[in-house]
């Protein structure tokens, strides 16, 4: 599966805000095929473990407080070059920065609220995927 899958999240603010179905539709548009999806909270403890290689930089705590305060679209997205390719589509991590059209220009408020996350690796793609969903092989 390495390679043609990614992760994604729809952020807390960007969910209540009744973004979702448009941010779905969106990315079916784009030809990502949805492997696997669930609307979830997450507590604090939980966002700070699946952000843990940002454990001591300025924005761990805030981001943690945030990812955690309200429910979360998780899913599993495939295409051929799913990581590289989702992260252009949804835009730079700083919607003032993101390209015209992406999901982070459209519905991003700062970086912090950036609407929607995109794993950075393959790596990344399958450790996060496990975070929500088992027996990842199914998907
Ligand atoms: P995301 O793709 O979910 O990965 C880590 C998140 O940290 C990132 O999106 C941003 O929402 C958030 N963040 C907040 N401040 C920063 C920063 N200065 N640099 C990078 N990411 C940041």
């Amino acid at each position: 599966m390495t390679g043609n899958i990614t992760f994604t999240m729809i952020k807390p603010s960007t969910v209540k805000a009744g973004y979702t179905g448009n941010i779905i539709a969106k990315i079916e548009e784009g030809g990502y095929i949805i492997k696997a999806l669930r609307k979830v909270y997450i507590s604090k403890e939980q966002a700070g473990r699946f952000y843990e290689m940002h454990i001591g930089k300025p924005f761990y705590e805030d981001l943690t407080t945030f990812m955690s305060s309200g429910p979360i679209i998780v899913a599993i997205l495939e295409k051929g070059n799913a990581v590289e390719s989702f992260r252009k589509f949804i835009g730079a991590t700083d919607p003032a920065k993101a390209e015209e059209g992406t999901i982070r220009k459209v519905y991003g408020i700062s970086l912090s609220e950036n609407a929607i996350h995109g794993s950075d690796s393959d790596e990344s793609a399958c450790r996060e995927s496990g975070f929500f969903f088992s027996d990842l092989e199914r998907f």
